[in-house]
């Protein structure tokens, strides 16, 4: 097992194990994150849904099937990248997570972060976007835009489950998606 896997290992247990918040009592499978150790782009989004929490993967359920579709559509491997949420259990009727929750939680992406050392982080909606980038962020407005963070580059695209309510988003996802390839590339040479 590399470094890097040893280390998530380990803050994976600690998760599985965490009462930080009331969603912790109510939780099936903790979702701690999936994909390449060492990835260069991290995905972060909101909660686990149903299908998360049953499983214990993130986004496997219908949102997850459609970023997939972005990622392919783009040549982005899903085992390149790594994906993680701002919560790591679900909230009940995948109900917007509460600031304290997300409060308690945020220590485990931040150690994923920091293990991984991605060099762009890309926020998957609007929450998550507000708790990475600033709290005034407008998904609308701002979809797409870079913010350089230091050793890593940031930006939002729509959640995958607001493209699944509006398919009028979806033109504007591909494009941002686009740009992230790009991007990509770029940060590898
Ligand atoms: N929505 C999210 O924000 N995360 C998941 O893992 C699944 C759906």
């Amino acid at each position: 097992m590399s470094e890097n896997n040893e280390r998530l290992e380990q803050c994976r247990l600690a998760c599985a194990e965490c009462q930080a918040c009331t969603l912790g009592a109510s939780r099936t499978h903790s979702v701690f994150g999936a994909g390449s150790p060492s990835a260069r782009l991290m995905f972060v989004g909101e909660a686990p849904g149903e299908r998360e929490d049953a499983t214990g993967i993130p986004f496997v359920g219908a949102a997850g099937q459609l970023l997939d579709r972005y990622l392919f559509e783009v040549g982005i491997p899903r085992s390149d990248v790594y994906i993680a949420n701002i919560l790591k259990c679900r909230p009940p009727h995948n109900r917007d997570p509460l600031p304290e929750e997300q409060d308690a939680c945020i220590s485990f992406l931040r150690t994923q972060v920091r293990i991984i050392r991605p060099r762009l982080i890309v926020c998957l909606g609007r929450i998550s976007a507000q708790k990475l980038i600033k709290p005034d962020f407008r998904i609308t407005r701002e979809h797409g835009v870079w913010f350089s963070r230091g050793t890593f580059d940031m930006c939002a695209v729509y959640h995958p489950s607001a493209l699944l309510r509006d398919p009028s988003k979806r033109e504007d996802m591909l494009e941002d998606m686009y740009a992230i390839a790009e991007r990509l590339r770029a940060a590898s040479q």
